[in-house]
């Protein structure tokens, strides 16, 4: 009982075009209204390519559907000549509540650096976003500096853009997880969900510490979510292959029964 709310995220990556976004989020939705399945407190998002947020939107504000949503990634600028972007003012034109930023597939495949992290995440607060701030190490670094060095350096660098007082949650993705089936253990997941709970008390103190939900993201299914999330640091889990089967990823969000 620490007061903070569980959050489930699905991130759908380059997956499901507007019309199956459209039946996902519709079904889903039959699911979480299903009295049978009381999720509780337990809050759920999905984040669609930049194509059919339009689409989620219309959706779930027509129908007061409980189902936050958000990008997959913004831009560090507000406007201008960059193409293929999409500005954080876009976002929140669309009522998206919350930005991934720093995902490993976008750090490996974009080049994007700890710095340019930083600077997406000041540019979600500029924008009101809730930014989820990814971090993980690979197989490699595993073997090198061990469990939690290069999460904590990358918070450390990333959360240098949080604007204090406003809300950032973090997700823990070991890149070695992601996709492979080899979630990592609970135990592992709530040694380094603490190192990270600890940087964002050095960075901005004791209080957003404790309010900051820290979740963890790696071939999470409805198998081992309740194992995690038994894990006094670990507040959800960023969900990929598993958010795009409708049955397992209700399943999870429901992993208290
Ligand atoms: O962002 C979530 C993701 O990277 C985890 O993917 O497929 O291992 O659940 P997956």
């Amino acid at each position: 009982v620490n007061g903070r709310t569980p959050l489930i995220a699905g991130n759908w990556k380059m997956n499901l075009d507007h019309l199956q976004s459209i039946a996902f989020v519709q079904k889903l939705a039959w699911t979480l209204k299903d009295a049978r399945h009381d999720t509780g407190d337990v809050e759920v998002a999905v984040f669609p390519p930049f194509t059919d947020l339009r689409s989620v939107q219309t959706l779930v504000n027509s129908d007061d559907l409980p189902i936050a949503f958000g990008g997959q990634d913004l831009s560090e600028h507000d406007s201008g000549a960059y193409t293929g972007e999409i500005s954080g003012a876009f976002l929140k034109a669309l009522d998206a509540r919350y930005v991934i930023i720093g995902h490993s597939e976008r750090r490996q495949y974009h080049g994007e650096t700890d710095e340019q992290i930083a600077a997406k995440l000041t540019a979600a607060h500029r924008h009101g976003l809730v930014p989820i701030v990814c971090v993980g190490e690979t197989a490699e670094d595993l073997e090198t500096h061990g469990p939690s060095a290069v999460p904590v350096a990358q918070l450390r660098i990333a959360l240098g853009g949080a604007s204090k007082g406003q809300e950032v949650v973090v997700a823990y993705e070991p890149v070695w997880a992601i996709g492979s089936g080899q979630a990592a253990t609970s135990e592992q997941a709530q040694q380094v969900a603490a190192a990270l709970r600890a940087v964002v008390a050095e960075v901005l103190g004791d209080e957003a510490a404790a309010a900051t939900r820290i979740l963890y993201g790696g071939s999470v299914k409805a198998s081992n979510i309740a194992g995690f999330m038994r894990e006094a640091d670990v507040d959800g889990a960023l969900v990929g292959g598993a958010s795009l089967l409708l049955d397992e990823f209700s399943s999870i969000v429901r992993f208290r029964q």
